[in-house]
């Protein structure tokens, strides 16, 4: 069953402090599958960001295999993905679907795909700070539970949190950086590449899943 999640909440206790009373999601015993939905009841009917509510269709939690080695994190739903409630279904998603099965030779089934923000935005704006500090505690308590052993962060939106730096997405791909122990690889976000279908940008993202697998083969 799907309950709302409750609002955060700060409050003065008597101490005299703030304290944030947003109920802490604390995973069940039981195997990945199990956790991850979990997860996704806690969500509920996530209420926190009255703008996407308003707008959204469906919650996009994310979906693969429990188990990965490779997170691919986005930005945030977009039209297709909002209807279907899964990750990178549309246009970008076909691409992103091809880098993975025909460029690096996995399944689609095998990798795990997320967003930074589990809303689709209004015309596709760009996620709000205060909409990504919503909704990165749910992503982050997925990595916690897949534990992947590289993350793909896609595009400017996932770089910048995933990295925590503000540096252009030109700049940070193509090196490894962390995101809480785990190595992250910045590359372009699919919908760009295919706004910009150049033989340079495709060699670019080529050049960072090389990198991604080599990793992950050791
Ligand atoms: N773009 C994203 O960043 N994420 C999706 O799920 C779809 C398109």
């Amino acid at each position: 069953p799907l309950r709302p999640a409750a609002p955060p909440q700060p409050s003065v206790a008597a101490d005299g402090l703030l304290h944030d009373d947003t109920p802490r999601f604390v995973p069940p015993a039981g195997d990945r599958a199990t956790q991850l939905q979990a997860l996704r009841c806690f969500i509920g009917d996530c209420q926190r960001c009255p703008a996407l509510v308003r707008n959204r269709t469906t919650i996009v939690f994310g979906c693969g295999n429990p188990h990965a080695e490779i997170m691919f994190v986005g930005e945030a739903p977009g039209a297709d993905e909002d209807v279907q409630g899964l990750p990178f279904v549309g246009r970008a998603g076909q691409l992103l679907t091809n880098i993975i099965e025909k460029g690096m030779h996995l399944r689609r089934d095998d990798v795990y795909i997320a967003n930074i923000l589990k809303c689709r935005p209004p015309n596709n704006r760009e996620p709000q700070p205060s909409e990504v500090a919503n909704c990165t505690p749910f992503l982050h308590e997925q990595l916690a539970i897949v534990k992947p052993r590289v993350i793909v962060a896609l595009g400017t939106y996932a770089a910048r949190y995933l990295t925590g730096s503000n540096v252009p997405i030109s700049k940070l791909r193509g090196t490894f950086h962390q995101y809480r122990g785990i190595p992250v690889m910045p590359t372009f976000h699919p919908a760009y590449l295919l706004r910009n279908y150049s033989p340079e940008n495709r060699r670019m993202v080529w050049e960072d899943m090389k990198k991604v697998l080599e990793y992950v083969r050791g």
